[in-house]
């Protein structure tokens, strides 16, 4: 038997071409190319060609990867008619978890694992997803639905059909470069969760289910809610100090820093800094930048946090925000753009598919005999 670690903590489980991390010198490269490139060049549809074929499309490649996934914007009737039976109250993680699973019922072969079949119910999710979850929001707050719209690049529709109006081109482009920061991550927890489902040959919606699932949690994507709920607590600038002093002498964790692999500066968060300051001055929400930074100084400073720095999601935070989204909608945008990168991995997976089966260390007593239930 191996050795025991707890987390999987520097267990090497996969192979794989798609991302790169090195966490000590706080670089994450997907296949090969430095994510601040992509940040400033790419989209998001670009992107995501990108990772399921590790090569840039041609143009005309990338026009008929496009064309094939607006073309896939609306949903199954049947999946609209569950959104409006749909609690009002849900939360949208739940939402969008019970929605693309049921995506999986109105496919005629849904437990086809071949890759041409996967890499097409691929792009369905990933084309569907956006709307399911615009969909949901218009349901819960009593307003029409607005249909996609397919001449619109995937940020802009979602934000066509969640608002009932066209963004401005600075509100895509910046929802567009929050996709691909998120887009993929090496083997962070819901893309280990979508590899450890499809190896036992399941079915690409029950990884994409079980994906969200993980992804929900506070430890994951659910954190860049716990930053937005922090800034909403702090009132002021002022106020940050004492709140995070406070904070750390609790021994209280602080959403959106640290990191399991990151022994340095998120690149990913880098980005999204300078990308948080322009939109909040836009939108004249300074005040949550700068208390974002005044909670950076503070973290730098103290000893208590040492090592610890921003994550992805400490200033996408305040970039969602000025984007517009409310604050539960924050993690489902996550899912938005991992689709893409839990996609790769599970074509990776498939390709060259090996059972994830690992062992545990028994820890309990042995050779016990059996009580007699009245005898307990
Ligand atoms: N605030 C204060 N202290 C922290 C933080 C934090 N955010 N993160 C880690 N630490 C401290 C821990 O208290 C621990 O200190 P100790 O050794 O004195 O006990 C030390 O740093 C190591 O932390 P672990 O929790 O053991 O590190 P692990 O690798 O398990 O955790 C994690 C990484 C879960 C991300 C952690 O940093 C955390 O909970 N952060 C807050 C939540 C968050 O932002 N999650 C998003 C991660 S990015 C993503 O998934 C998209």
């Amino acid at each position: 038997m191996g050795t025991y670690s707890k987390g999987l903590e520097g267990v090497v489980a996969a192979q794989t071409k798609i991302s790169f991390i090195d966490g000590e010198k706080g670089v994450l490269e997907y296949a090969g190319v430095p994510i601040g490139q992509l940040a400033s060049h790419s989209t998001f549809e670009e992107t995501v060609f990108f990772l399921w074929n590790g090569r840039f499309p041609t143009t005309p490649q990338l026009a008929e990867f496009t064309a094939a996934l607006r073309a896939r914007y609306g949903v199954p009737a049947g999946v609209e008619a569950m959104v409006a039976a749909l609690p009002k109250d849900a939360e949208p993680m739940h939402a969008i978890r019970t929605l693309v699973s049921a995506l999986g019922l109105y496919d005629p072969k849904p437990n086809a694992i071949d890759l041409p079949s996967v890499r097409d119910k691929a792009l369905s999710i990933l084309a569907q997803t956006p709307t399911l979850l615009a969909y949901f929001h218009r349901h819960r707050q009593g307003k029409p639905l607005v249909r996609p719209d397919a001449s619109l690049t995937l940020a802009e529709n979602f934000l066509y059909m969640l608002n009932g109006s066209k963004p401005t081109p600075a509100m895509t482009r910046a929802l567009d470069v929050c996709l691909i920061l998120h887009a993929d991550h090496g083997l962070n927890n819901s893309t280990f969760t979508t590899r450890v489902i499809v190896s036992t040959e399941s079915d690409i919606y029950s990884a994409m289910t079980g994906a969200i699932g993980s992804l929900r949690g506070p430890l994951h994507g659910g954190a860049n809610e716990g930053v937005m709920r922090m800034l909403n607590q702090i009132p002021s600038v002022n106020d940050a100090e004492k709140f995070i002093q406070d904070k750390l002498a609790k021994k209280d964790k602080i959403p959106g820093f640290g990191h399991r692999i990151y022994k340095a500066y998120d690149p990913r968060a880098s980005h999204l800094k300078v990308l948080a300051e322009q939109l909040a001055k836009d939108t004249g929400n300074l005040d949550l930048f700068q208390k974002s930074t005044a909670i950076e100084a503070v973290m730098n400073r103290e000893k208590a946090a040492k090592g610890i720095y921003p994550n992805v999601d400490f200033y996408s935070a305040t970039t969602y925000h000025c984007i517009g989204l409310p604050l539960d909608l924050f993690t489902p945008c996550f899912v938005i753009a991992r689709v893409g990168g839990w996609s790769a991995h599970a074509l990776e997976q498939l390709a060259d598919n090996r059972l994830f089966r690992p062992d545990a260390e028994y820890t309990g007593p042995h050779n016990l005999p059996y009580a007699p239930i009245a005898s307990r």
